[in-house]
């Protein structure tokens, strides 16, 4: 069986809307929305910098990491399970460039040029591949997801 060309998968993906557009999460949920793309889970949750660095190991060579960490623990986020035909290219198109400048000047109309700032506070994330969203779904979703709060006044959030 070979899947006709023209048929588009529905795949699912990981977005995360980063710590300098949390206060414009509920733009970007409307996005989502407006894309034909569904929801499935949603959670806020505040990474620490070991949460963080886990996230992005696949950059812990780069000069960048470090501030990327930082940033990334910096303040609270929202995990966002989507699905969808083609989800993770249309989300990654929907989110532009991954330096906000550059989004700015080639994709005015996309997320990280409306709601970010550089090249590392750029808005929000997207899962790459198949392989990758099924990883960082588990992160945020999973039995043993991050950012969880052991009581009350443990809140991670806090
Ligand atoms: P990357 O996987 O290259 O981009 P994308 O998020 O578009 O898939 O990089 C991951 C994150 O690392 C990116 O969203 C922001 C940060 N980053 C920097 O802080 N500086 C940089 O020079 C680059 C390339 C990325």
């Amino acid at each position: 069986f070979t899947r006709n060309r023209l048929q588009k998968k529905t795949e699912r993906t990981c977005a995360m809307i980063k710590p300098d557009a949390f206060l414009n999460a509920g733009k970007i949920v409307n996005a989502i929305v407006r894309s034909n793309l569904r929801i499935n889970q949603l959670r806020m949750c505040k990474l620490t910098q070991q949460e963080a660095a886990q996230f992005y190991a696949v950059h812990s060579e780069r000069p960048f990491y470090p501030k990327l960490v930082d940033f990334m623990s910096s303040g609270p986020i929202l995990a966002i399970e989507i699905v969808g035909e083609d989800a993770i290219a249309k989300w990654r198109s929907l989110l532009g460039p991954t330096n906000s400048e550059t989004a700015r000047a080639e994709r005015p109309d996309s997320i990280r040029a409306k709601f970010g700032t550089d090249n590392t506070m750029n808005a929000a994330h997207g899962s790459d591949s198949d392989e990758t969203a099924t990883t960082e779904l588990d992160f945020f979703f999973g039995s043993g997801r991050v950012g969880q709060c052991a009581n009350l006044s443990d809140c991670t959030l806090c």
